[in-house]
């Protein structure tokens, strides 16, 4: 690697506002050359068998297995993340890492009957791919791009957040260790001003996967548009959490600080808004309070914590501008004083769907609980946001739960649980929320192009 500018800066714990590690930033410069070496070794890369494709991506799971715990301990340093969280993350980044390796020996083209001739098709790699990465998860973040990025043959530059660089720098180690060649996936610690905004501008890097807040991603979609470059945005949501009348109440109301308070409320599929059947709407609150007292906040490095802090100081101060005085607060859980970013689960009980805190995504541990009067009332509120990321519903009538799911405008909805993201099955949003899809069996599709080929016979 080439020299860098020394500009380093100190990396925070969130748990304790202690510098974790200084780690240094990519200029534009940097950014150039490692984009001109994932260029290089694209050529070679992209002729890999596919055996052998695959099987340095299920060497690169194995050294991530084997570091696990490591990965974990850095997340939970870095970003404030449970344990057992940082565990399922980093076991994450290992699981689809595995099942994209079984893809490039799937990656079929077709044969399409024609005349005078034989038609078939060829999947193409795109050539360098730029993947842009948020704070709040970014193992999973990451891998969800990079696996279907290099099992279709492209190569990748990749920016982690300013605020949480340590996983991806220790990934992108791990797959070198794992023998994956040089330049195929390059870790370049930065600002989204420089490295990522380069990514966009570069005329080599042949797509963009964003994942981040709306506003920077349709700043992004604009820039793409000057190259055609392809482009997958992952984007906020404000996702309902419907609870019927009929549903078991008790289950839905001990779900539900799960469904929103996880990662701290940081969690793009957050079930921000609940909307309860007004006619359960007091028995579902009973219910509620005791399951969000009992969220406990605090070291994330303990086993029994179930939430940790947010992750600077300013997205506190962001969240805390949803809880002004006289909000209307139902019941809070508690969190520790003194250093670390901490913030209360909260619930507020909000009857007007114009309240900022029922459309705005707070991406904190704060919820809105609304009542609804029936299935079409409940419809009208889940889609009266700029947003479509995620939803659950909860309803003992099968009937009822299909057209809830077929109504609600949302990419990834479940019924009678919480339950999002599977790296066997699609993700991505409706609206506001994104473009694209990532994950699932199609996932290599948006790192490829079709190339159609006639062969007169
Ligand atoms: P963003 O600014 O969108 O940051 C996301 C990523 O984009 C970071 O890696 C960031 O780099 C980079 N970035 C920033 N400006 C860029 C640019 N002009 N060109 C290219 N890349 C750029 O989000 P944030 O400020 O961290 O968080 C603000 C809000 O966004 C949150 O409160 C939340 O509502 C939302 N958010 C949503 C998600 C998801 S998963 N949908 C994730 C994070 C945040 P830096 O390292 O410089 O930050």
């Amino acid at each position: 690697m080439t020299s860098l500018t020394t500009e380093t800066y100190g990396v925070i714990n969130p748990s304790t506002e202690e510098v974790v590690r200084e780690v240094e930033l990519y200029g534009t410069p940097e950014t150039d050359e490692a984009i001109q070496r994932a260029a290089v070794a694209f050529e070679t890369w992209r002729r890999l068998n596919p055996a052998d494709r695959a099987a340095l991506l299920r060497r690169f799971a194995a050294a991530v297995d084997a570091d696990l715990e490591n990965l974990a301990r850095l997340e939970v340093a870095n970003s404030g993340h449970t344990i057992s969280n940082a565990r399922w993350e980093a076991g994450n980044v290992r699981d689809v890492l595995n099942y994209y390796a079984a893809a490039p020996e799937r990656h079929f083209g077709r044969q399409i009957p024609v005349a005078g001739g034989v038609n078939i098709t060829f999947h193409e790699p795109l050539g360098v791919v730029g993947i842009i990465v948020p704070w709040n998860f970014p193992m999973p973040i990451a891998a969800w791009g990079f696996a279907p990025a290099l099992a279709a043959g492209n190569t990748v530059v990749l920016k982690p957040a300013e605020l949480t660089p340590l996983t991806a720098l220790r990934l992108g180690e791990l797959a070198l260790e794992a023998g994956i060649p040089p330049g195929v996936l390059q870790i370049l610690p930065g600002s989204g001003s420089i490295v990522g905004e380069r990514f966009v501008t570069h005329p080599a890097v042949r797509k963009v996967v964003f994942t981040g807040s709306t506003r920077v991603g349709q700043h992004i979609m604009a820039g793409c548009a000057e190259q055609v470059k392809r482009l997958t945005l992952e984007l906020g949501g404000k996702s309902a959490n419907i609870i019927f009348a009929d549903s078991d109440l008790e289950r839905a109301a001990a779900a539900a600080p799960g469904g929103v308070f996880d990662n701290a409320g940081q969690d793009c599929c957050a079930r921000s808004r609940i909307l309860v059947q007004r006619n359960v709407y007091d028995d579902f609150m009973a219910l509620l309070e005791p399951a969000v007292k009992a969220v406990t906040v605090g070291d994330p490095g303990l086993e029994t914590t179930t939430m940790g802090p947010l992750i600077s100081a300013k997205q506190r101060q962001a969240v805390a501008g949803y809880v002004p005085a006289g909000a209307p607060i139902a019941f809070q859980g508690t969190a520790p004083e003194g250093p670390g970013f901490w913030f209360p689960p909260t619930v507020l009980a909000v009857d007007d769907a114009r309240d900022r805190a029922f459309r705005e995504e707070i991406f904190g541990p704060v919820v809105t609980v609304t009542p609804f009067d029936d299935e079409a009332d409940a419809i009208r509120l889940a889609n009266d946001s700029d947003y479509g990321l995620s939803g659950s519903i909860w309803t003992a009538d099968v009937g009822r739960a299909l057209r809830m799911a077929r109504a609600v405008d949302s990419g990834n909805l479940s019924v009678n649980s919480h339950s999002s993201v599977r790296y066997s099955t699609p993700f991505g949003g409706f609206k506001k929320s994104g473009l694209g899809r990532e994950l699932g069996p199609d996932a290599l599709d948006a790192f490829s192009e079709v190339k159609n080929v006639f062969i007169a016979t």
